[in-house]
């Protein structure tokens, strides 16, 4: 096998080695893809300013997100099911970055749950909310997260309802598959297995904690209804209270929500269209960063996803405006082709280039890095 130099690299490995169903969960955005793909395709369109005769021996990539050192300005994006992409996901994912020195954010809808990644890791991660109907859910789930020692609460606002993705739908994506996916199932034998063996396999912040929910197929049908419509700000007032502590919204798109946001006194924003995966025909992330951050960067502190799949890229949303920048699909391709080892890898190479980047641009620490840096 010839070796893994880039993130493209572990993204063909992982469409090999995990079930179909899985990965085109990953790797789709809703209706017809349009804004999945705008992600993308406008981070390429933003120049780099190539500048010389500066000293760069020692290039630090190094930055504070939300208020911690970080040895690279990325944060894992919280993203369902990872415990299925690869057995006991979420805690491999939130080891490898403990060990990297960049923060794990985990899904309300993990496999592994806020008490096991805990334990497994002993060390402070950031915890994601959905907010559900179920109240006294949520109460319970902001109370474990705080108990659990999370340092940063990540509300997601973009999910009040849900963009049809037409893979999932015609795969009858389901963790209990059919008859199709488990003939595909059947060429994947190394993933099954470890499927098999793994003690995480239930998804372990729901099951046993929401009203009703004591198995799969319950669950199938709390997911299905659980999403609250009726999310508003009074509601993130109300989560907040309960939370008491720093909080990050993630979803935010538009000047006027960020203006809500910052009156509000939040600390940091998710610049994010949700990966693609919830508004088709909304503009990039990134195209939005710049907007937002001459009206609130001042304010609060922004961060962004959708869309990052270099450390050139890493280098573009730090120049706009973002403190750094949450990967979800880049990390599902290194989870899913090679476990932990994967997430470590995906880090080196992101590191690497972030730091030829930097050289190339004139630029030795992340803080210096500015609007200068590129050509819009
Ligand atoms: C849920 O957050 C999803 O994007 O699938």
């Amino acid at each position: 096998m010839p070796p893994i130099t880039c993130v493209e690299d572990l993204r063909q490995l992982y469409k090999r080695r995990v079930p179909k169903m899985f990965y085109d969960y990953a790797e789709s955005g809703s209706y017809t893809e349009t804004t999945f793909h705008r992600n993308e395709d406008d981070f390429k369109q933003i120049k780099i300013r190539q500048r010389v005769g500066v000293d760069i021996s020692n290039v630090d990539t190094s930055a504070t997100l939300a208020g911690k050192a970080a040895s690279l300005p990325v944060a894992f994006a919280p993203v369902g099911m990872l415990g299925i992409q690869n057995a006991g996901g979420e805690i491999k994912v939130a080891k490898a970055a403990r060990d990297f020195g960049v923060p794990f954010i985990l899904s309300t809808m993990s496999i592994c749950s806020i008490e096991q990644v805990a334990e497994a890791t002993g060390a402070p991660f950031w915890f994601q909310l959905y907010v559900v109907k179920d109240r006294d859910y949520i109460r319970n789930l902001i109370h474990r997260a705080k108990a659990a020692g999370c340092s940063q609460l990540v509300v997601t606002m973009d999910l009040s309802m849900l963009g049809q993705r037409h893979r999932d739908v015609k795969n009858q994506l389901s963790i209990r598959p059919n008859l199709k996916n488990l003939i595909n199932i059947a060429t994947k034998p190394a993933w099954a297995l470890d499927m098999v063996r793994t003690p995480y396999k239930t998804f372990g912040n729901v099951i046993g904690h929401a009203k009703g929910v004591d198995d799969l197929s319950s669950l199938l049908v709390w997911a299905a209804e659980m999403v609250d419509p009726a999310l508003d700000w009074d509601d993130i007032a109300w989560i907040r209270k309960e939370w008491g502590g720093p909080i990050i919204l993630k979803g935010i798109m538009d000047v006027d929500d960020a203006r809500i946001a910052a009156q509000m006194g939040i600390e940091t924003i998710v610049v994010s269209n949700h990966g693609g995966r919830q508004l088709d025909g909304a503009a990039s992330s990134i195209s939005m960063l710049p907007e937002i951050a001459d009206a609130v960067g001042d304010q609060m502190e922004l961060m962004l996803d959708s869309g990052v799949r270099t450390g050139m890229d890493i280098f573009r949303a730090r120049a706009l405006g973002a403190s750094g920048v949450l990967l979800g699909r880049a990390m599902v391709y290194a989870l899913g082709a090679m476990g932990q080892p994967g997430i470590a890898k995906l880090l080196d190479i992101l590191q690497k280039e972030m730091k030829t980047t930097m050289g190339l641009a004139g630029k030795t620490e992340t803080a210096s890095i500015g609007p200068e840096d590129v050509w819009r």
